[in-house]
This record gives structure tokens, sequence and C-alpha cells, in this order.
């Protein structure tokens, strides 16, 4: 079949749909791993959640099948994408078909093996980008889907997970829809960026037709110096202080869907994504005192620790410092986490990146956080923090820009499942 280079690269391209459908399954032969086991994602190696610095450069494979999907529980790997999509398929069996294939790559790619040998009159199966043989390198691809996906084209409005809304705009925010919303979202994740560049490309390609890019934001995770958590862009660590989400019944009441007789039942084992990208004015923070700075967060920038104390493990105690003293009122995780009864069950699992677009119009950095929680309600948990945080002292120096509320899928539990399999079958 020829095809026209220029109509291909449109995003209307539909013509190579078939081709890209009837390619799924002819790509990458799995290799025999622990990829195939099933239970609920493990932490692939990495050591604890929210940090750490993963062992080498390729990691092993992170189980594909369970009850969740990978990438929300185990440790953040140090290169990742954010990729939304909106879907083109026009009816529910596309729809259907779209999910088998992304589920089909994704099994294959977290596996790694050896692509397919196709003729050499053939394009090739694969990139080449890793290689002939592509590693696993710890991948985990986490499927999340928009609000948008349960308007009426699929006729599945009334499957909608009950506290799946678009993104509100926030006060401070400044939304450029070119880098909001999206019916689906990826969060690839994985030990080196060529590893997730190679997965975001297969999967576009192989899903070509059915849907289409819509945005992108590349994210990577510094190694920890000298240790600990590592930093963001403002030189603090970042991701010390979360929810024990891996102890299951934190995670039942914090994470996952709830079993409430709210959620449509397909949503089990699925949580709620929010994604902001939210940059970082740099200049501007380089020339604040440190003292202002570490009142900005409530935290040392060297060690990380709670202002006023000593001990890594302290915990702040706002209580015995009920006028701010210590750590300001205005800091940025008193205001995010009060510790009191009543904000308890509006705690959030936070799973930062950050980002580096290069160089704004004006010559600044253009650098930030691709900011993203899991929960269990969007509304309870990270609306009621982002809400508690609009007059902190930072909000000169940041400003959201994008991103979207998502719903992550319940994981794929075996060889016959496929995402949204539940919903759609
Ligand atoms: C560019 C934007 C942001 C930056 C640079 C930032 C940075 C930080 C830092 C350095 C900490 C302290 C270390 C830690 O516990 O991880 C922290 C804590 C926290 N942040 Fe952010 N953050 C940002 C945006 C947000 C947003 C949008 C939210 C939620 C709406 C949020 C919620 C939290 C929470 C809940 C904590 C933990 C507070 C605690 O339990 O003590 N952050 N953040």
């Amino acid at each position: 079949m020829t095809i026209d280079r220029r109509k291909f690269l449109t995003r209307s391209g539909v013509g190579i749909a078939a081709t890209a459908a009837g390619a799924l399954g002819s790509g990458l032969l799995p290799r025999t791993s622990d990829a195939d086991a099933t239970g609920a994602s493990s932490d692939g190696g990495y050591g604890g959640p929210g940090g750490g610095v993963p062992d080498g450069p390729s990691l092993r494979a992170i189980p594909f099948h369970g009850d969740h999907q990978a990438g929300v529980l185990n440790a953040a790997q140090s290169n990742a994408t954010f990729a939304a999509f909106d879907v083109t398929a026009t009816s529910r069996a596309g729809l259907a078909e779209l999910m088998r294939t992304l589920t089909s790559r994704a099994r294959f790619l977290t596996a790694g093996g050896v692509p397919s040998n196709l003729a050499v009159s053939e394009p090739p199966s694969d990139s080449g980008t890793l290689g002939p043989v592509i590693p696993p390198d710890g991948l985990s691809i986490t499927v999340g889907v928009g609000e948008t996906l349960f308007d009426d084209r699929f006729g599945l409005a009334s499957q909608r997970p009950a506290h799946l809304t678009t993104m509100e705009a926030f006060p401070n925010d400044d939304l450029d829809p070119d880098w909001c919303g999206g019916d689906l979202i990826l969060q690839i994740c994985a030990g080196e960026a060529d590893a997730v560049a190679h997965a975001i490309r297969d999967i576009a390609r192989h899903t070509r037709g059915a849907m289409a890019l819509r945005w992108k934001m590349n994210g990577l995770i510094s190694p920890a110096r000298p240790d600990g958590k590592s930093r963001n862009f403002l030189g603090f660590k970042d991701g010390i202080a979360n929810p024990s989400v891996q102890d299951p019944a934190v995670a039942r009441r914090l994470l996952w869907a709830a079993d409430d007789g709210q959620e449509p039942a397909w949503t089990a084992g699925g949580t709620y994504h929010v994604c902001r990208l939210i940059r970082t004015y740099v200049e501007f923070w380089d020339r604040v005192s440190l003292n202002e700075q570490q009142g900005m967060f409530g935290r040392f920038r060297d060690t990380g620790i709670v202002l006023g104390d000593t001990s890594p493990n302290a915990v702040p105690d706002y209580k015995r410092d009920p006028h701010g003293k210590t750590i300001p009122l205005t800091a940025h995780i008193r205001l995010a986490n009060p510790r009191t009864p009543a904000t308890e069950e509006s705690r959030i699992y936070r799973r930062g990146y950050n980002y580096d677009l290069g160089v704004d119009l004006n010559g600044n950095l253009n650098v930030g956080l691709v900011f993203n929680c899991f929960q269990q309600n969007i509304k309870r948990q990270f609306d009621a923090t982002q809400k508690r945080l609009l007059n902190e002292a930072l909000s000169d120096y940041i400003a959201p820009f994008g991103g979207g509320y998502f719903f992550t899928l319940p994981g794929v539990q075996h060889s016959k499942d496929w995402y949204l399999r539940r919903l759609l079958a």
C-alpha cells in the first residue's frame, strides 16, 4: 500500500487505522519474564514509594497484570511522559478496538522482548531506537480517561466515574486550552528517557486513526542529592510527606475508587488522577532570601526537615505553633495538610515530576512541575487541598497552565483482559 505522507501526518490520517489495527499483536514477541505474573503491582524493585534512585541502566520488568495498574503504588521511575489524547474512533466498537490495541502494546512493551522480523521491503515493526532487543527498563504505562470520554459519542454517559469532572480553573491559574484536558491520558514512566520515548512512539503508531495526541509533557526526577527524596527546580526535596498508601487499609480510604454504591461497578481498582502542569518562575525565586524560601515551604532547603526541628522524621506539630512563629501560617505544607482530624480525609498521594520546556519568548527558563496526585475523590481531596493553598506565599512564584482530571482505569487482570473491558465488552 502506498501511503500519502502528507495525509499520514495530519491528525485525521484515518487511512492508516486499518494498518495499525492489523499490526496489533505482530510487533513485539514477549520475552519470558515475571511481567506476566498476576497480582497487584509491586514496587518493581525500586526501594520505597515516592523516591529513591533506580539501580542501573535497565530496570527489571514491573508486572503488568493486577487489580491495579502499575505507575501509582510503585516508586516513581526517573523519567516519564504525560501524554493526553483525543479519541478519534467514532463508534463504541472502535473504542473497544483501541483499548484492546493499547492493552496489547502496553503488555508487550512493559515485558520487553525482540521485535518481530518483517521483510526488508516492509517498514520495520519497531522504531529501533532501543536497539534490536527492547529492555523492560521498569516501564509502566498507566491509562486514565477524561470526563469527555463519557459524552454522547460512545453511549457511556451513565457509566461516568462519580467524581470525574472537567478540571476547574482556580483563581491563580492561567490555563491554556492547548495544554488541558483529553479523552485519555497515558502516564509512561521508565528508568531511562529513551525507553519512555520508544513506548509513546510505539503506542502512537499502533493507535493512529483511533486517537490523536493533544498535549504531551516529559518529566524527570533528579537523583537524590545528597540523599532521601529528589529535589524540584526550586531546590527543595519533594515527595517527603505522603499518606502510606502501601498499607491496603489506607489505600482503601484515600486512594482506590470507593465501593460505596455511588461509583459504577466497573471502576473497582481504579483511582482518580489529577495532573497539573505548573510553571515555576525560577529567576524570581532565585532572588528570594533563603529564610523566606524556607518559610514559604515550611521546611529547610538543605535537609527537607520541618522548620524548628532537627530530626529527619519529625512531623510538624501545628498545635504547638498556633501563630506560625516557627512554621508560618501561609507555609505550603501547613496549608496543604493542616494535620487536623477534619482535614485527614482530604490527604492526597503525590507522584510529581520536574519538567523542562527550554526557554520562553522573554528568554526565561521555562521549567516547572508536573504535579500529579492520586486519590479516591477529587472534590474531597485535591480540590479541598488546592483551595486551602489559594493564598499561599508560593503562589507568586508558580503558574498552573495545563493538565486535567482523569480516572486511572482498574488494572488489566490477566492475558485475556483489556482496559475498559468491564465497560465495553
Ligand atoms: C510548583 C508547585 C509546587 C511545588 C514546587 C511544591 C513543592 C512542595 C514541597 C517542596 C513540599 C514539601 C516536601 C514534601 O512533603 O513533599 C510539598 C508538600 C506538599 N505539597 Fe506541594 N508543591 C507544589 C504544588 C502543590 C499542589 C498544587 C498541591 C495540591 C493541591 C500540593 C500539595 C502538597 C502536599 C499535600 C504536601 C505535603 C504536606 C504535608 O503533608 O506536610 N503541592 N510540596
